[in-house]
């Protein structure tokens, strides 16, 4: 018999959306779920039990954007430039946070410069990480 080893990882997410303003963004909706699916998945699976994932929405000038923030151990200074390369793990151990193949901010990257936008990531060792991910707003588009 197969034994599998299931991880409990119980994660708070918390939303924070400005309700008196329409945010609209011109693009393929396929795409920029997977560019969502794809940071929330890094946030929760870098997450302690009982760590919070915080979204916000917001816009910045001409743009739109939304950041994926978590408290788990955030990327070293070193890596944080490369962490978009295909194939690039900061943690390459067989643990939790080492499954994967590498490959998913690379795609966000290009799915975001497809659309126009950009996106960053910033981190504090120790003190989780922000993904942001900027869209130019349809009003400018
Ligand atoms: N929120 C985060 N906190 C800490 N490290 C992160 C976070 N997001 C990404 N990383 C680091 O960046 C690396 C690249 O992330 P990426 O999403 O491209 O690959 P992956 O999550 O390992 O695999 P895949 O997304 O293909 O399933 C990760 O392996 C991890 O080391
Ligand atoms: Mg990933």
């Amino acid at each position: 018999m197969i034994k599998r080893k299931w991880y409990v990882c119980e994660v708070i997410l918390k939303t924070l959306t400005m309700l008196d303003q329409t945010i609209t963004v011109w693009g393929n909706i396929d795409q920029l779920k997977q560019v969502l699916t794809n940071l929330l998945d890094n946030a929760i699976k870098h997450s302690e039990a009982g760590g919070a994932v915080r979204v916000v929405l917001g816009t910045n000038n001409n743009d739109a954007f939304i950041s994926v923030e978590d408290s788990g151990p955030g990327i070293p200074k070193e890596a944080l430039e490369n962490i978009w390369e295909r194939f690039y793990k900061v943690d390459k151990s067989r643990s939790r946070r080492g499954t994967g193949t590498g490959l998913g901010l690379s795609i966000v990257n290009k799915i975001v410069e497809m659309h126009g936008g950009k996106v960053s990531a910033e981190s504090e060792p120790g003190h989780g990480a922000v993904f942001t991910v900027y869209l130019p707003s349809a009003e400018q588009a």
